[in-house]
């Protein structure tokens, strides 16, 4: 494939791309900048932050897992273009005089982290650097070096948002949700790649060689997200920052859930259409949008169709995708904020889920009139709680309905023991959930409740 980028402000132009060849390999080995580091080489240190240049913000991304096609037309940063000649970048002056860096391998990705949330005024440091992992140092002194470097302005050569023209079009990167529909009709086996937080690690980990391959980073359509109707609809390119940004304001929970969705990183290239598509039991999107009843939009070549986004998971690796067809949309029927998203993990940040539970229920006149819940990480998809549902519709807003309903989680879940958690530890845990979501709504502390075995 042919590619086109401004590295550091200076045109790149590379023919004859492996499609899956990633920006760290090829900065590393090729173009000889070895400032951006090969820490962990699956999106989870941060030691490879690069930023890329858009015209309205600055996007920081993991180059481990960045293939070199998903740059076309971009203008991407390093650590070796932070400074303007002599002068160092605010941040990495103040990386200096706050004493932020010991070994310094992980401090050129905390310095990119630090550079794009400089660029876009973000000063909520400790998200902002969630997704850089430091084994030395320590935190506190970065996040000192952080808050002192933004009193300082974004330096002119990080100001300019020129982008580089595209290179030629090629099969492999439609430009349009239409020119992807018609490419991937014809090529059905082809491996699609979206924000590439998934099948980088199927090259990078599991050593696959995909071919052919075709990349979406080009159907800027499918990156809409707007009322269409009465929902929010949601393009499948729509990435997990952007989406975090459309939903606060209506559902504050699942926007607060976004924000423990892996890192910034991480969360600026994966998309909703991604965490739908690879059918994952704890990928974080689909219990929630199962609990707001969310209906998702395929199409191939020409034919659309929508189902509930709860049929689309069949089973373990399983989904209601016919060859060819892609997800091209997901829809959220408007409706009051009644959503609560729990996510448990081992750690707060960057982590998947061990269990995330997702409560919708309607309460009028004492008693439950409307109830859906669904959960990852219970079972071999996400999956909703139907028999607990039952034993809550019609009944009283009491804790002993709660007690009954709590009754029915083995009924609608046989977890399985894993790393992350074991089966008897995932069903207390989801009957706890309820309990919790029981008493925040009654405005008690969830301490004063038991949690039943
Ligand atoms: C460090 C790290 C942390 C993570 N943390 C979390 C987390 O906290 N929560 C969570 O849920 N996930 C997490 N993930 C997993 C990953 O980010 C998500 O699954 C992500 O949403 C996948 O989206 P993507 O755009 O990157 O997909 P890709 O990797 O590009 O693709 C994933 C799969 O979906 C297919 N696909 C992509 N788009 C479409 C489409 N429009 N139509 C049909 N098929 C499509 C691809 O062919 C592939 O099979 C994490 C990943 C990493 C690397
Ligand atoms: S090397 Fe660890 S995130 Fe890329
Ligand atoms: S300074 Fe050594 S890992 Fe951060």
């Amino acid at each position: 494939m042919d590619v086109s980028f401004l590295l550091n402000g200076e045109t790149v132009e590379l023919s004859g791309v492996d499609p899956t060849h990633t920006l760290l390999d090829w900065l590393r080995r090729t173009a000889g900048l070895t400032g951006t580091k090969e820490g962990c080489n699956e999106g989870d240190c941060g030691a490879c932050t690069v930023m890329v240049r858009e015209p309205d913000r600055a996007v920081s991304l993991n180059a481990c897992i960045l293939f070199l096609p998903q740059l076309n037309g971009k203008s991407v940063w390093t650590v070796e273009g932070a400074a303007a000649g002599p002068d160092l970048h605010p941040v990495q002056q103040a990386l200096v005089d706050y004493h932020g860096s010991q070994c310094g391998f992980c401090t050129p990705g905390f310095v990119m982290a630090m550079v794009s949330a400089h660029v876009n005024g973000d000063t909520a440091h400790d998200d902002a650097l969630a997704g850089n992992l430091c084994r030395c140092t320590g935190y506190a002194p970065i996040i000192r070096a952080a808050e002192a470097a933004a009193q300082d302005p974004v330096p002119p050569h990080l100001a300019e948002t020129s982008t580089a023209p595209s290179a030629a079009p090629s099969p492999h990167a439609p430009r349009s949700s239409d020119e992807l529909a018609a490419i991937y009709a014809e090529q059905p086996d082809a491996t699609l790649v979206a924000g590439a937080t998934d099948v980088g690690l199927w090259v990078n980990k599991a050593l696959r060689d995909l071919d052919p391959v075709i990349f979406l980073s080009g159907c800027t359509d499918l990156r809409q997200i707007k009322s269409v109707g009465d929902s929010l609809r949601i393009g499948a390119m729509a990435d997990m920052n952007a989406v975090r940004d459309a939903v606060t304001p209506l559902f504050a929970s699942y926007g607060e859930m976004i924000r423990r969705y892996a890192s910034v990183q991480v969360r600026n290239a994966a998309t909703i259409g991604g965490n739908i598509a690879n059918g994952s039991p704890i990928g974080d999107n689909p219990p929630a949008l199962i609990a707001l009843d969310a209906v998702l939009h395929l199409r191939k070549g020409d034919t659309r169709r929508s189902l509930p986004i709860e049929d689309f998971f069949i089973d373990y690796g399983k989904q209601d995708r016919a060859p060819g067809e892609f997800v091209e949309a997901v829809s959220i029927p408007h409706q009051p904020d009644r959503l609560k998203c729990y996510k448990l993990s081992k750690r707060f940040d960057q982590d998947i889920s061990a269990v995330l539970g997702c409560f919708n229920v309607r309460v009028e006149d004492g008693h439950v009139a409307y109830a859906r819940i669904a959960f990852g990480g219970m079972a071999a998809t996400p999956k909703r709680a139907a028999q607990v549902e039952a034993a809550l519709w019609g009944q009283p807003w009491t804790e002993a309905t709660i007690r009954a309903a709590q009754a029915h989680f083995p009924t609608d879940f046989a977890p399985i023991d894993d790393m992350r958690a074991s089966a008897v530890y995932r069903l207390g845990t989801a009957q706890a959930m309820l309990q919790r979501y029981f008493a925040e709504d009654a405005g008690l502390a969830s301490s004063v409740l038991e949690v039943s075995a």
